[in-house]
């Protein structure tokens, strides 16, 4: 409820960026140089290919996986708060020769994007932002098509270790007590493969080997999966 009334009332499209601008080209060069793309083959071979494969990078920040993706031939929709990641991102597109859709708001608000319309939803550090883990569960689950993937991969309540302090750590045990948010706390451990096997899927596989990250690898049910790992 808190974090809704903050996004009534601070609007990206007005001008609103919760990133600072100094940090976000630290963070975008750093994150340009570092692009795992064992990860981008791993999610080649299960999608059975990126080449037409319509792809939401779900904040996506300085759209370095957006570019990526878009590179492997995908059609790859940028969704970000963020005006100057976008700029960012719109010059690296522009850069590489690629084409992307741009979509700017908060996590939750892709009303306008197609339901059901992607074949792999990419999220990779910043679940947390969004403003409640279930609906955002619900949401990425419809705007994925029948078979299609989702990619999770978030930090989780043990990734601050002893050094959080204690009004995150309030608010973070607040979260994994109640679901409730007070800005934006890290998830419990494997809460987000509960939320989604709870859902209508066909698979779903989790990579625990970092105890601090949780990475899932979500199959909506429904056409023919593709299996590859
Ligand atoms: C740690 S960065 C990760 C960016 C990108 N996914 C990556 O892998 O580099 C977190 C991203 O979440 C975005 N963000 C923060 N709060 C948001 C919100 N409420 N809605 C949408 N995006 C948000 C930031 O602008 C930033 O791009």
């Amino acid at each position: 409820m808190i974090n809704w009334l903050h996004s009534k009332w601070h609007r990206p499209e007005k001008g609103w960026d919760p990133v600072d601008p100094a940090w976000a080209l630290e963070y975008a060069e750093a994150e340009w140089r570092m692009v795992d793309h064992a990860l981008l083959d791993t999610l080649e071979a299960k999608l059975g290919g990126l080449a037409g494969k319509r792809v939401l990078d779900m904040g996506a920040g300085a759209g370095q996986y957006s570019v990526a993706l878009a590179q492997r031939g995908a059609d790859v929709t940028w969704h970000d708060i963020s005006r100057t990641y976008r700029t960012f991102a719109q010059a690296k597109a522009a850069d590489a020769g690629v084409t992307l859709h741009w979509s700017l708001g908060y996590l939750e608000e892709t009303q306008a994007l197609p339901a059901a319309s992607f074949d792999l939803i990419f999220n990779r550090i910043c679940w947390y932002y969004c403003q409640n883990d279930q609906a955002f569960a619900r949401q990425l689950w419809g705007l994925l098509k029948p078979a299609g993937v989702l990619y999770i991969h978030t930090p989780n309540s043990q990734f601050h270790g002893e050094g959080m302090p204690t009004l995150a750590r309030l608010r973070t045990w607040l979260n994994a007590q109640t679901g409730f948010k007070v800005g934006h706390p890290m998830l419990p451990p494997r809460r987000v493969a509960n939320l989604f096997a709870a859902l209508p899927i066909s698979r779903l596989e989790a990579d625990y080997r970092d105890p601090r990250n949780d990475v899932i690898w979500v199959w909506k049910v429904g056409g023919e999966s593709h299996t590859s790992s």
